[in-house]
């Protein structure tokens, strides 16, 4: 039987009609309009469409959005000079530097200078850490959003096998956590994992963000798992994810498309963030 296709646009539609409301309350009880700052550095066409779409859904939501579109040349010095400049402006409750960087700048240097109460993307190493201790902190937008599109499709993750593909401090790593925290049994792969397919086919939870189009196929997969794809790679013009939809649709029990699946979770989880930043400022 083909797979269930979890449907990340109706899921996030579904939150964004909720979010708008609680940010009208939150505006009308408070006189105070939760405010995004985006700094995007450089002309990497896919962050450009990121950063509009990013924009667009804030205005959307009812927020006061900044985007700073900076020359790929500008210094790291700058760079941090603006960051501070938006950690002290009272109508900015998040800041989100789009990664990646310049390679002339150090991303974690800009990333620790973001103030940890603004951090919608859960980025500074104190956020991360608190993720890691399981305390309160901002979680990163793509694995929020997977986890809310797991909780969405009712799948139990107590006792499973999760098993993560790919080892980024913006998802994988992130992605382990939030698992383990609802009792998964969590192996982490990558891209030197020995015999990847004998561990992925083992798995009842298959998260896959490696960035390879097509990587994971349907015999990696075992039968009736539920697999979700991180990855959006343009492959002559079209958009494919790292999973091979049409080989993996016929094993999993549930899988996301690309696009479709989790990509709109993540702005939906940073919208999310920035109203919870706000609220916590108060
Ligand atoms: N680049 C790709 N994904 C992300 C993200 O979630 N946040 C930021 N800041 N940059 C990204």
């Amino acid at each position: 039987m083909a797979a269930t296709i979890i449907d990340g646009k109706a899921v996030s539609k579904k939150i964004r009609q909720q979010l708008t409301e609680d940010v009208a309350r939150f505006i009308s009880e408070t006189r105070i309009t939760p405010g995004l700052a985006v700094v995007l550095v450089g002309d990497d066409p896919a962050s450009h469409t990121y950063v509009r779409s990013k924009e667009k859904s804030t205005v959307k939501a009812g927020m006061y959005s900044e985007v700073y579109r900076l020359a790929a040349t500008t210094s790291e010095a700058e760079l941090l000079n603006l960051v501070d400049k938006l950690n002290k402006d009272n109508k900015i409750h998040g800041i989100l530097v789009q990664l990646p960087l310049p390679g002339h700048i150090d991303e974690l240097k800009v990333l620790n200078a973001i103030d940890p109460r603004k951090d919608v993307d859960g980025f500074h190493p104190m956020n991360a850490g608190n993720l890691f201790i399981g305390q309160e902190s901002f979680i990163p937008c793509t694995p929020h959003g997977i986890m809310e599109l797991l909780a969405d499709a009712g799948v139990s993750l107590q006792g499973k096998h999760a098993v993560v593909v790919g080892r980024s401090n913006i998802v994988g790593k992130p992605v382990a956590m939030l698992l383990l925290q609802q009792h998964a049994t969590v192996t982490i792969c990558h891209s030197r994992t020995a015999d990847l397919g004998a561990i992925t086919r083992q798995a009842d939870v298959l998260v896959v963000a490696v960035g390879r189009p097509n990587f994971i196929t349907g015999e990696m997969i075992k039968p009736g798992a539920v697999v979700i794809d991180v990855g959006i790679n343009r492959v002559d013009g079209k958009l494919v994810g790292d999973v091979d939809f049409e080989s993996a649709q016929a094993v999993a029990g549930h899988l996301t498309p690309v696009p479709g699946g989790v990509g709109p979770m993540t702005i939906t989880m940073l919208l999310k963030n920035t109203l919870v930043a706000a609220q916590r400022c108060r």
